[in-house]
């Protein structure tokens, strides 16, 4: 058995010097001398360089002669030490190589669509383009290929061992690790729900969970203690970088205990992580209300790595001669700034006024800006003249302003608003002028959140209906009361991102009762949702409470990849989709009738489709979707040098998102008796069969043709990439 012989080609030392060895991978790269040729071997622990001699192995040369890129192969040879001058110091078996004796193609490979290789096989010499260079959904159509390459394979041993550190470190601490289902029914964490159609129960659907929280609720009623899970989560919402449909929470519960614990708990478990990528974690970690993240940083996962803390000027302008600044305050509303230092200069008066001013501001949400630059210990700015010299100096004194310094502020009736909008205008003018740190790391705990939001007039939770608030002597019927209660939540931000978030949840039924009372609830529709839950609580619940963190979030993070999908082994693009299997995917008609679906199978749709198609797709009077979102828009506008009003952007994404309805509901066509429109034969030599030679109607217009060819014009084929 040749395994039990086998070496790893990442495994071998210059200590291996003499060896004989078997060695078993795929073909990197090939150089070929002339009379002698070199591979790059790779497998999962490496690459080494291997040489086939004809003066030594005529049979193994010949064969190897045959061989490409990527063919997996089977080499029996000695290793040697190579000369000084040939060492490669950029592969760890850069000193040796293995002289081949013996070698057993395994498999061929076609030639790959992008290369693979990253290591050149002479010291000094550049890679070709890497593929980093390649489109990622090509990358991600041929994934198997893709993870070939080390650097991408060193990624999923990363993760990997953070998580085995995870397993690790929670086994002492008497965590046990329990599977939860995945066809179950809606869990409340407030996106939207993947539903599976059930062929038992016709017309009833279960729903993969968003989260294993109400499970690991009733873990803990069922007295297990302390849970965890390397859980599988599944949200229906609109993708960004650090956000999957499909993606892996650590997820925890325990029982007993209270937010100590999970705060000890969990900054050592994240610091072992990030340990693991090199990282030490300043601790211990921070902490800083909800309210105080919102008053200062405006958002409540702020990004501690550069300062520019806002400052409440409102105080300052109470008596101003300001007219703007007087209105607003006398509305109750607020004036909010910070203080950006720009040693380079770059924040012009120019760019101020009109980058900023004009045009980033009212798209972050606000009406305008104020702008002042800090010149010879003054303010200079196009308002400065409208304010008080005792205002002027209450400013600089306020932003402790230096010379160089801009002040930014916005005024506006809500504060909310003033907090939101500095919040994205900080994050946006730090990364602008570089201001942001690489390789600093801030965790923060993010406390006190608000138990309630009020939307549309209507009360509801900020987090979820199970988690406990501050206080439980509250009146559910007072509005005002039940907007002032905060919950005992908690969530873990790092440099802006939050990476996990939990609570203390709600043991006791009459608390829970009081919660759904508030949310206007009745125990009939909280039990049509959650009743089975509900059920449980009312058997005598431990106190609880746990977290969940993003692991692909935690994982890209300590790695420095720029989007989840790069470590997670098979993503979905940002369209939902995935380009390998090409999933999702129709269904087949026996599989809907058998799942009591039907009405979707293939000639009802087509029925719909034909009737749909007479009128003209514009006209269909339908809100469309939200495929493509205003931010996208901006960018695509930005990108072809548009500068696009609010209006004209909204009148853009109306218009492209009904495209895309359109285009959606083409997919559902059948086309099996539509005749293909593209040839599938070779373009060279097809000659238009029904335009005789000396076409009245052509000529003319292929006069300039450059060639003519037996009487016809010949142009160019076309290619398609
Ligand atoms: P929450 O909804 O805050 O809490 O989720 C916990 C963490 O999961 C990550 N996350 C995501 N990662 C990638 N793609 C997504 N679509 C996505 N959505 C969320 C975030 C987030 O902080 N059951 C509660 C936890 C609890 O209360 O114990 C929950 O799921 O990093």
């Amino acid at each position: 058995m040749t395994w039990k012989e086998r070496t790893y080609c990442g495994a071998l030392t210059a200590s291996d010097a003499g060896k004989s060895v078997l060695l078993m991978g795929w073909v990197d790269a090939i150089r070929d001398h002339g009379n002698i040729l070199f591979f790059h071997l790779r497998d999962v622990r490496g690459i080494i360089q291997v040489v086939f001699d004809p003066q030594k192995d005529r049979v193994s040369y010949d064969l190897a002669s045959s061989i490409r890129e990527e063919y997996v192969i089977e080499v029996r040879g000695r290793v040697t030490l190579r000369d000084k001058a040939s060492q490669n110091p950029t592969l760890m078996t850069g000193q040796i190589e293995i002289l081949a004796n013996g070698l057993k193609i395994l498999s061929k490979s076609k030639t790959v669509p992008f290369q693979i290789s990253e290591k050149a096989m002479v010291f000094g010499e550049e890679v070709q383009a890497g593929p980093e260079n390649v489109d990622e959904e090509i990358r991600l159509r041929y994934r198997y290929l893709d993870l070939r390459r080390p650097s991408v394979q060193d990624v999923f041993k990363k993760r990997y061992r953070i998580i085995k550190c995870i397993r690790d470190f929670l086994d002492p601490l008497n965590f046990i690790e329990i599977e939860t289902p995945f066809l179950t029914r809606s869990t409340p964490e407030g996106a939207r729900d993947y539903l599976v159609p059930s062929r038992v129960h016709e017309r009833k659907f279960y729903a993969l969970p968003q989260s294993p929280q109400l499970f690991k609720q009733i873990l803990m009623i069922g007295g297990m203690d302390r849970y965890f899970q390397i859980a599988r989560c599944f949200r229906d919402e609109d993708l960004r970088p650090n956000r999957q449909p499909e993606f892996t929470q650590l997820d925890l519960e325990a029982s007993f205990i209270d937010e100590e614990f999970i705060y000890e708990t969990i900054e050592e478990l994240t610091a072992r992580m990030f340990a693991i990528g090199g990282i030490s974690l300043p601790r211990p970690f921070p902490r800083m209300t909800y309210e105080t993240a919102m008053n200062l940083y405006g958002t409540d996962r702020p990004d501690l790595r550069f300062d520019m803390a806002f400052v409440d000027v409102t105080g300052i302008f109470k008596n101003t001669d300001y007219s703007i600044f007087r209105q607003i305050i006398n509305k109750g509303g607020e004036i909010r700034g910070f203080s950006v230092k720009d040693p380079g200069g770059m924040l012009s008066k120019n760019i101020l006024q009109n980058d900023y001013a004009k045009t980033i501001v009212p798209r972050l949400g606000a009406k305008g800006l104020s702008w002042m630059k800090v010149v010879d210990g003054k303010l200079q700015s196009n308002i400065v003249q409208f304010f008080s010299l005792g205002e002027q100096e209450r400013l600089l004194k306020c932003f402790e302003a230096r010379d160089g310094d801009v002040l930014m502020m916005i005024a506006d009736e809500s504060g909310d608003l003033v907090k939101k909008v500095l919040g994205r205008l900080r994050n946006h003018v730090a990364e602008r002028l570089n201001l942001i740190p690489k390789d600093h790391w801030r965790p923060l705990w993010v406390t006190d959140f608000p138990l309630f939001e009020l939307k549309d007039d209507q009360i509801g939770s900020q987090h979820h209906p199970f988690t406990m608030p501050d206080r439980v002597d509250f009146d559910p019927d007072d509005v005002g009361a039940l907007q002032a209660l905060n919950s005992r939540a908690y969530d873990l931000v790092m440099n802006g991102e939050e990476l996990g978030g939990g609570s203390i949840r709600i043991h006791r039924m009459e608390v829970q009762k009081k919660i759904f009372q508030a949310l206007g609830l009745s125990r009939e529709e909280a039990d049509a949702k959650f009743g089975f839950f509900l059920k449980a609580l009312e058997y005598g619940t431990p106190p609880h409470a746990g977290l969940a963190l993003g692991l692909d979030r935690v994982i890209a993070m300590i790695l420095g990849t720029p989007s989840i999908r790069d470590v997670i082994a098979f993503p979905k693009n940002r369209k939902a989709f995935c380009p390998l299997t090409e999933a999702p995917s129709k269904a087949d008609n026996t599989q809907l009738e058998e799942l009591g679906l039907h009405q979707f199978s293939g000639k009802e749709l087509e029925n719909a489709q034909l009737s749909s198609t007479n009128e003209n797709p514009a006209s269909i009077n339908r809100v469309p979707s939200q495929k493509i979102s205003g931010e996208e828009v901006h960018h695509v506008a930005k990108l072809a040098r548009l500068d696009l009003s609010e209006q004209e952007t909204d009148f853009f994404q109306k218009d492209l998102n009904s495209i895309l309805d359109y285009v959606e509901t083409l997919k559902n066509l059948n086309t099996d008796r539509v005749p293909p429109m593209s040839h599938v034969l070779k373009t060279d030599n097809v000659w238009r069969e029904d335009l005789p030679e000396g076409n009245k109607e052509t000529d003319p217009l292929l006069k300039n043709a450059p060639m003519r060819e037996k009487g016809y014009y010949k142009v160019p084929k076309i290619l398609e990439g």
